[in-house]
């Protein structure tokens, strides 16, 4: 189950770049004339890129501003979803799938991993200051469990000691190589199998 925590130590002020500015304006011309607060999720995305991958209360607050709602409604939708990281993570940011598929083939292993290699608690920068971990629900590539995701990269069809190669290029600053990690392409078949019955018990 993933932790959420809001950060105690917050920054006074936010507000986009001129970059982001004109995407967020871009993205909210998508919205029919009075549904521009729909543009909510995407906003708090790009505040959250903005800031080193985690939203600030005030940039919240900027958002339901600039949206014309409520600040509970955009405090509501940035502390329901754990895409949105609500205190400093990372450089990396190692996600762990906890739920049932990953589970059952050695999620946890991973997580022990994380301990081990990142930081005894999840939601702790490491002491080099480069990584973080949570553990989270389903992040929908169940078909190549278990799997973590650093940053925007999926790293599937794991096992421990994958796991700990992977972790040890991040803490080094080398970029390990996402996708499957049992050579498939995608999700498919190993073996090169074409039907269910073509090779037994593959
Ligand atoms: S259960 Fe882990 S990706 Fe779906």
């Amino acid at each position: 189950m993933s932790i959420k925590k809001i950060s105690k130590e917050q920054p006074d002020n936010f507000e986009f770049t001129s970059k982001n500015l004109l995407e967020a304006q871009k993205i909210i011309t998508n919205y029919p004339e009075g549904k521009q607060q729909s543009a909510v999720m995407a906003l708090l995305y790009i505040a959250q890129r903005q800031n080193n991958n985690w939203i600030p209360l005030v940039a919240m607050k900027y958002i339901a501003k600039f949206l014309q709602m409520p600040y509970i409604k955009v405090y509501e939708v940035a502390t329901f979803y754990s895409m949105y990281n609500l205190s400093p993570v990372g450089k990396y940011f190692v996600q762990v799938c906890t739920t049932t598929p990953c589970m059952i083939r050695g999620a946890y292993e991973l997580v022990e991993v994380c301990k081990a290699k990142i930081s005894k608690k999840e939601g702790e920068i490491s002491n080099n200051g480069k990584c973080s971990w949570l553990e989270v629900e389903c992040l929908g590539a169940c078909v190549n469990a278990p799997m973590i995701q650093i940053n925007d990269d999926y790293f599937e069809d794991l096992d421990k000691k994958k796991c700990e190669k992977i972790i040890d290029q991040i803490v080094n600053e080398k970029k390990p190589k996402p996708g499957s990690y049992r050579g498939r392409t995608n999700s498919e078949p190993e073996n090169n199998r074409k039907t269910l019955t073509n090779i037994k018990n593959a």
